[in-house]
């Protein structure tokens, strides 16, 4: 299965590649959490991205589609993989397009995770996460129930209002235009991502099937 899930900030992307890799078992690509762990190591990569991300800007095409491209060729994607934020410019579809052609590989399925824009910011807002794990929580609707989990979650440097109303922005202006672009080859399925994250799973995997 090679496929991609494609949705505003907030949608339930990380979410459901949780869970979606294990069932399909294939690696999950999140050139977000690529990212976070490059601002972690403190690499020129992570320090170049990091102005970006806080503000809720885009990270230039020129630093993420090479990144992409290479972790792609990895042995691991060999039998597929799931992006998760990638692509998520038409420059970064248009090159993702040219390189599996090359390697004449083709992609399964895009999957659109649609949440309407009144709903992000609270998600947003409550996000958690666990950084042994990785694991995504939200403070009010899935709090973690162990204490020790619950005293060691992370809040996101771009999880503020404000960077949120710009990756919203930044969502609408560069990325929706390029499920068009998915729809145009048959590969996009539409996915209602309002409902528990059990019944968005249920609705991918449906759509999949
Ligand atoms: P990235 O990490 O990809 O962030 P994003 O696209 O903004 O998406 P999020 O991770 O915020 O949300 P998600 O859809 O994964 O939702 P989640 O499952 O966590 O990118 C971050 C930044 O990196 C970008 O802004 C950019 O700067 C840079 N970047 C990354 N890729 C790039 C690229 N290709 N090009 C350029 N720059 C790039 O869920 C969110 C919350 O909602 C959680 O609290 C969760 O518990 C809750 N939740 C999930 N599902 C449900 C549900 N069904 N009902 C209720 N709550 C739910
Ligand atoms: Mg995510």
């Amino acid at each position: 299965m090679r496929m991609i899930l494609v949705g505003p900030p907030g949608a339930g992307k990380g979410t459901q590649a949780a869970r979606l890799v294990e069932t399909y078992a294939i690696p999950h690509i999140s050139t977000g959490d690529m990212f976070r762990a490059a601002v972690k190591a403190g690499t020129e990569l992570g320090k170049r991205a990091d102005e970006y991300m806080q503000q809720g800007a885009l990270v230039p095409d020129s630093l993420v589609i090479d990144m992409v491209l290479e972790r792609i060729q990895q042995p691991d994607c060999a039998s597929g993989f799931m992006l998760d934020g990638f692509p998520r410019t038409t420059p970064q579809a248009q090159a993702l397009d040219q390189a599996l052609s090359a390697a004449g590989i083709e992609l399964d399925a895009v999957v659109l995770i649609e949440v309407p824009d009144e709903l992000i910011e609270d998600r947003i807002i409550h996000r958690r996460q666990d950084p042994e794990t990785g694991a995504i929580y939200h403070l009010i609707n899935n709090p973690p129930t162990d204490e020790a989990v619950r005293a060691r979650l992370v809040h996101r440097k771009d999880d503020t209002a404000e960077a949120c109303r710009a990756r919203l922005e930044k969502y609408h202006a560069e990325t929706a235009p390029i499920v068009p672009f998915y729809g145009a080859k048959g590969l996009l399925k539409r996915v209602d991502g309002v409902g528990s994250p059990d019944d968005v799973e249920v609705r991918i995997k449906a759509a999949l099937a």
